[in-house]
């Protein structure tokens, strides 16, 4: 299969889970990385490891809920003369249960860095990819993005804003060789479902490895898709929904999501 056309990546939340699964299927595919996250040390050893080989790979540990994140991180790729063609916006958290019972400045942080920071480093790395008539951004959404998810209601309308912000871009820029893809993974094995409390969700599908949402993502790189489903069932459950009224899936989504301490 012929490599793909990108010199070097910039992956957010690449520390762990689907980020950090995403850096070892590109560091296969001997595309430079820069890292970013908070945790400074999972970076650096993780760009240790990839970049054994000889490919340059740098770990740059920031907070992307500081206000001038994009700032940071553009002034320091600059000085480091560092040009990006991938943009991979990953970094994100959710949460779970009932909207008044979860802090709201944590969901404020969670709109912060599942949107502003997504659309504020888009802002900063599209423009060279113009000028250069080459580039990609892809932004890690959910399958959540495709309908309203009870007790995940303020997570899914970040994911939502995600699909559709992408999704537009592509549109708005398809007269370029620029590429817009919205990564929409299911369920996936990392610490995002701790982080999220959504252990207690009442029906479980199946959960996908972050490394299977990796292959989906490469994938994706390679063709010319603007939104990509990692699995058949997440494929066909999206496609499916829309064959049916908005209050019927709303209540099979009640009845999934919906704590396990609720008896209704
Ligand atoms: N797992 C799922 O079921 C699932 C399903 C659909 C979509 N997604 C999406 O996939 C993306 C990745 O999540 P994941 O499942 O891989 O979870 P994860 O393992 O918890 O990874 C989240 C990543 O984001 C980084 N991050 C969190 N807050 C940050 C901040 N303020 N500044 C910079 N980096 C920050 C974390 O690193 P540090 O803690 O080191 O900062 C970590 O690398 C998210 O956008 C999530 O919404 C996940």
């Amino acid at each position: 299969m012929p490599g793909l056309q990108f010199s070097t990546a910039l992956i957010t939340g690449a520390s762990s889970g689907i980020g950090e699964a995403i850096a070892r299927e590109l560091a296969k595919q001997n595309v430079a990385m820069v890292l970013v996250a908070r945790s400074g040390g999972k970076l650096e050893s993780l760009a240790a490891e990839l970049s054994a080989g000889g490919l340059k790979v740098i770990p740059i540990a920031q907070d992307l809920l500081a206000g001038n994140a994009d700032e940071v991180l553009w002034n320091e790729l600059e000085k480091r003369n560092i040009k990006i063609d991938l943009l991979i916006n990953n970094a994100g958290f959710g949460g779970y249960g009932f909207f008044h019972e979860s802090p709201i400045e944590k969901q404020i942080e969670m709109i912060d860095l599942n949107i502003k920071a997504l659309v504020k480093l888009t802002y900063r790395f599209l423009p060279p990819m113009i000028t250069k008539n080459h580039g990609a951004v892809m932004n890690v959404s959910s399958t959540a993005s495709f309908q309203p998810v009870p007790f995940m209601a303020a997570y899914a309308a970040t994911k939502a804003f995600v699909t559709n912000f992408t999704v537009a871009l592509s549109s708005e820029y398809q007269d370029t060789p620029i590429r817009f893809i919205a990564l929409c993974p299911g369920r996936t094995k990392t610490n995002f479902q701790v982080a999220a409390g959504s252990q207690k969700v009442r029906i479980r599908s199946r959960a996908a490895t972050p490394k299977q949402v990796a292959h989906v993502a490469v994938k994706a790189l390679r063709r010319n898709n603007h939104i990509a489903i990692e699995g058949f069932m997440n494929y066909a459950m999206i496609h499916l929904q829309r064959f049916f009224p908005r209050w019927f899936i709303l209540k099979i989504a009640y009845k999934i999501f919906k704590p396990k301490n609720i008896h209704q």
